[in-house]
């Protein structure tokens, strides 16, 4: 046995201290890459930072706890291809934070929701759900139609999100109060859900 293996073997603290070493470069190895690989994450075409109102509108969607019942990710299964759309892709979601997957389905999947009613639609089943699906449990939100959006925190938190590292431009901070002026959070709501999905690729 040569001299130095010799003092590892007989040095049991020399030897956990290298254990370490060596198992730390199997952990390195396979973390390091997944971490490079959640930076190469590329925006879909189409996907950009949430506008003023729609940002306001999902601050508002977790605010009231949505995701309690509402997944927003469509499985890659022929049956909920074929019911929702498109599959969910990570470059969909690359501007969401926290994002909104889940999988909690009292309602619902939310994650192609846009464009499939009306804006009317939406503002109805909002305040009181029995009013176009009869036998809905979804809880009422009628007092979102009376509180108005806050343009202060809107921008703070486009400045705060931009800091993340998202690409909003100081001309979208500096009118983001402006934009949600005279809007309620109801409007706010409606405009986050007609979004959703819109930059999803076409088909099942
Ligand atoms: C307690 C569970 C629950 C909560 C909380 C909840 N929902 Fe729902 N939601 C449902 C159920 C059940 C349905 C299906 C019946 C219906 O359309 O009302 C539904 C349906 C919907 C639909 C129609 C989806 C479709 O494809 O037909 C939308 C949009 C929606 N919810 C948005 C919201 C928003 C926004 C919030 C938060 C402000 C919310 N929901 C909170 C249970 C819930």
């Amino acid at each position: 046995m040569s001299k130095s293996h010799e003092k590892v073997e007989k040095n049991v603290g020399l030897m956990a201290v290298l254990i370490a070493v060596v198992v730390s470069f199997g952990g390195l190895a396979e973390i390091v890459p997944l971490m490079n690989q959640a930076e190469a994450i590329e925006p879909l075409p189409g996907v950009k930072p949430y506008p003023a109102l729609q940002l306001a509108g999902r601050d508002v969607y977790i605010r009231e706890g949505c995701y309690n019942c509402h997944s927003q990710m469509v499985r890659t299964l022929r049956f909920e291809t074929e019911r929702y759309g498109h599959y969910s892709l990570a470059g969909e979601s690359v501007y969401d934070r926290p994002f909104q997957w889940g999988s909690k389905r009292t309602g619902p999947d939310l994650a192609r929701v846009g464009g499939r009613y009306s804006d009317d639609w939406h503002r109805v089943h909002l305040i009181n759900p029995r009013d176009v699906v009869p036998e809905s449990n979804m809880p009422g939100f009628p007092y979102l139609a009376d509180a108005p959006v806050d343009g202060v925190q809107v921008t703070r938190s486009m400045k705060a999100l931009k800091a993340l590292g998202d690409p909003y431009t100081q001309a979208e901070i500096d009118s983001a109060a402006k934009d949600v002026e005279g809007k309620t959070e109801l409007d706010a709501v409606v405009a986050y859900l007609q979004a959703l999905g819109k930059n999803a690729p076409r088909g099942g």
